[in-house]
C-alpha cells in the first residue's frame, strides 16, 4: 500500500476523502493526518479529522494539530461555505479519541526523515500552510517526498473565493509559492476538475441508499454543502474537491492533465493566490506539476460509493 500523510482542514469534501483513503487500506496506508486551519480554525479542523476517523472506526489513526494561521497572512475562512462547524450537516458525535501531542509539522518532518525516501506521499487538502513549515524548517525532507498530490488552484475554471483564486491558495499564497517551488513531484487537482465532480441528486441518493452510518453521513455532509453551490453558482450539486485527491492514488487513469510550468502569484492587487498555469507552455518556464484538467465523474463516483459501501 501506497504510503501517505493527509494534510487537511476538514470540511465536508476533506471529510470524504478521508473515508475514501480509510476505506482502501490495500491501497492506501494513512500514516497520519495532520490538520491546518482552513474551512474553519484549527481547534474546529484538529476536532472534525478526529470526527471523521471514528464514524470509520477507525480510532487508531494518528491526527495531529498543525499552524493554526498561514505563513504570514491572517486566516480567512469559510464558514460561508461548510457552516460553523465545518463539518454542517451530519450530526455526529464529539470524538473520544486524543489527539497526538507532537506537532504536526514534527510529524510530517520526521515521518519524512524515518521512511525509506521516495515512499511516502504527501495530501494536501487545506492551505499549504503545514507542508511549507516542514519544508522550510527541514529542507533536507524535499527530495524524500514520493509526490504530493493536492487539491488546490484553477485555471480556466478561475477562482471561488476571488474572481481569480481558489480558496486553498489564496489562504496561504506565500506557502503554496514554497509548495510550488520545492523541485517536489507535483500534482494538482484544481477547480477544473473538482468542479465537475458533483454530487447530482442521484449520486448522492447512491450514498444514502449504502445504508450505513457513513453513507448518511456523506449524504447529510454532500446535502449541507449543495446547497450553497447550488445557490450561489446554480451548479447540479455539491462538488467533490478534495476526495479527488484520494481518489488519484486509487484510480490515476480517472484524470487528464498536462504537465506544465505552474507559478504562484503573492503579489496582485486582483489576483493574490492565483495559479498562473501555463497550459498552452508559452512561458518558456520549465514544468514544475501535473494540472488536471478533467476527470471522469461517472468512475470517480462509482469507486467512491463502492469504496464508502466498505467502511
Ligand atoms: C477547497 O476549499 C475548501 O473549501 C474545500 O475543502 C476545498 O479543499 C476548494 O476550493
Ligand atoms: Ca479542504
Amino acid at each position: 500500500a501506497r504510503k501517505i500523510i493527509i494534510d487537511t482542514d476538514p470540511g465536508q469534501d476533506d471529510a470524504v476523502a478521508i473515508l475514501l483513503a480509510l476505506a482502501s487500506p490495500s491501497e492506501i496506508e494513512v500514516l497520519g493526518i495532520t490538520a491546518v486551519a482552513g474551512n474553519v480554525p484549527l481547534p474546529l479542523t484538529s476536532k472534525n479529522a478526529r470526527i471523521i476517523c471514528e464514524l470509520a472506526g477507525r480510532t487508531d489513526v494518528k491526527v495531529y494539530s498543525g499552524c493554526d494561521a498561514p505563513l504570514q497572512r491572517k486566516l480567512v475562512t469559510a464558514e460561508h461555505v461548510h457552516g460553523k462547524t465545518g463539518l454542517d450537516g451530519p450530526d455526529l458525535p464529539d470524538p473520544v479519541m486524543p489527539l497526538q501531542e507532537q506537532h504536526a509539522v514534527d510529524f510530517i518532518i520526521e515521518t519524512l526523515r524515518n521512511e525509506p525516501a521516495g515512499s511516502v506521499t504527501l495530501c494536501p487538502l487545506g492551505p499549504l500552510t503545514n507542508i511549507a513549515a516542514a519544508l522550510q524548517r527541514a529542507p533536507d525532507i524535499a527530495p524524500r517526498i514520493q509526490e504530493i498530490v493536492l487539491m488546490g488552484g484553477a485555471y480556466f475554471e478561475v477562482g471561488n473565493i476571488t474572481p481569480t483564486a481558489e480558496f486553498n491558495i489564496y489562504v496561504d499564497p506565500e506557502a503554496a509559492k514554497i509548495v510550488f517551488g520545492a523541485g517536489v513531484p507535483l500534482v494538482v487537482m484544481p477547480l477544473d476538475v473538482t468542479h465537475k465532480a458533483l454530487v447530482t441528486k442521484p449520486r448522492n441518493d447512491a450514498f444514502r441508499a449504502l445504508g450505513t452510518p457513513v453513507g448518511h453521513a456523506v449524504a447529510e455532509m454532500t446535502d449541507f454543502f449543495e446547497r450553497f453551490d447550488k445557490e450561489k453558482y446554480g451548479s447540479a450539486g455539491a462538488p467533490l474537491h478534495d476526495p479527488c485527491v484520494t481518489a488519484y492514488l486509487l484510480r490515476p487513469e480517472l484524470f487528464t492533465g498536462r504537465r506544465i510550468n505552474v507559478e504562484i502569484e503573492t503579489h496582485g492587487d486582483f489576483t493574490l493566490g492565483m495559479t498562473v498555469a501555463d497550459w498552452w507552455r508559452v512561458s518558456g518556464r520549465a514544468p514544475n506539476a501535473i494540472f488536471m484538467g478533467d476527470i471522469d465523474a461517472d468512475g470517480f463516483f462509482e469507486v467512491l460509493t463502492e469504496r464508502l459501501g466498505r467502511l
